[in-house]
C-alpha cells in the first residue's frame, strides 16, 4: 500500500464516520487537483452533488482533466478564495477540506465564513496535520530529521500553522460550531513501507531555496531519497512519520 494511499483510507474513514452518505451536496473547499473531490463524489454518488472550489487555476485545470465526461456524478470545480464562496452556490450539507485550514491567516474568521454556506445542523468535516513533532523515533534518523526539518521551516515562512491538527477543537468551537469528534493517527514508517519524502523535498525544493531554508548543495537533491532510504534500511528502527487529524463539527439549528 503507497503513503498516499494510506492517508486517503483516513480521509475516507473519517468522512463516512462523520455522516457523509449518498445524496448529499457537498463543498470541498481548497480542493487543489480535486483527490478529495472525486472520493467525494463517489461517497454521495449520483443522488448527491459535489463541488470543488480552489484560487489556484492550474490545480483547478488539472482537476477539470480529471472529470470522466460520462460520468454522471462528477464533481464541479469553481476557481474562488475560501473567503469568498458565492451565496449563488446555495447551502450544503456538508462542508470538507484537507490541509487548507493550515494556509488561513485567520482560521477561526474562515470557518466562520464558510458556515454561512453551511444548512443549519450540516457538517463541517476536516482533515488536518501536526508536522512539529515528526519523525518521533526510539533510534536515529539524521536525514529525515534534517528533511523534515526544511519542509517545516518552509512552511513556517509562508506563515502556515504547524500546529493546525491540535488546534481544530478551539478554531471550531470559537467560529460557533459543535464539536462531534477529534481524532488522530500516526502514519508510521517501516525499514520496508514507502516513502515519499525525498520526492516531497523535490516538489518543495523551489520553496525551500527562495525562502533559504538550505542551500541546494546541503540538499543534494538528486541523491536524496537513496539516502532516505538507505537510512531506513539500515536500521531495524521505526518511525513515526507523520501525524494526521481529523474532526467534525455541526452547524447549530
Ligand atoms: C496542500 S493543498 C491540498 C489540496 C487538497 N485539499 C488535497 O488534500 O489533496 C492546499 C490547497 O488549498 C488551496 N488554498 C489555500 N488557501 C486557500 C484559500 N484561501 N482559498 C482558496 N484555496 C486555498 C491551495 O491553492 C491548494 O490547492
Amino acid at each position: 500500500m503507497s503513503v498516499s494511499n494510506i492517508k486517503a483510507d483516513f480521509t475516507e474513514r473519517l468522512f463516512i464516520e462523520a455522516g457523509l452518505c449518498k445524496g448529499m451536496r457537498v463543498l470541498d473547499v481548497g480542493c487543489g487537483t480535486g483527490d478529495v473531490t472525486f472520493l467525494l463524489a463517489a461517497l454521495v454518488g449520483n443522488t448527491g452533488a459535489v463541488v470543488g472550489a480552489d484560487r489556484d487555476a492550474n490545480a483547478l485545470a488539472i482537476a477539470r482533466q480529471r472529470i470522466n465526461p460520462e460520468d454522471q456524478a462528477a464533481p464541479d470545480f469553481i476557481e474562488s478564495d475560501l473567503l469568498d464562496i458565492s451565496e449563488s452556490l446555495g447551502e450544503f450539507d456538508a462542508i470538507v477540506g484537507r490541509r487548507v485550514l493550515m494556509y488561513q491567516a485567520d482560521t477561526v474568521a474562515t470557518v466562520r465564513a464558510l458556515t454561512q454556506r453551511l444548512r443549519p445542523g450540516g457538517l463541517f468535516v476536516f482533515q488536518e496535520h501536526d508536522t512539529t513533532m515528526v519523525p518521533a523515533s526510539r533510534g536515529a534518523f539524521p536525514l529525515h530529521t534534517q528533511a523534515q526539518g526544511w519542509i517545516k521551516r518552509m512552511i513556517e515562512h509562508e506563515g502556515a500553522d504547524l500546529h493546525i491538527g491540535f488546534n481544530l477543537y478551539r478554531i471550531f468551537t470559537q467560529a460557533g460550531l459543535s464539536v462531534e469528534n477529534v481524532r488522530a493517527e500516526c502514519l508510521v514508517q517501516t525499514p520496508d513501507s514507502p516513502s515519499s519524502l525525498g520526492y516531497i523535498v523535490r516538489a518543495c525544493l523551489p520553496r525551500i531555496l527562495a525562502h533559504g531554508v538550505a542551500t541546494a548543495g546541503e540538499i543534494e537533491i538528486e541523491t536524496l531519497q537513496q539516502r532516505l532510504d538507505e537510512e531506513r534500511t539500515h536500521t531495524q528502527n521505526i518511525f513515526i512519520g507523520d501525524m494526521i487529524f481529523g474532526a467534525w463539527a455541526r452547524k447549530p439549528k
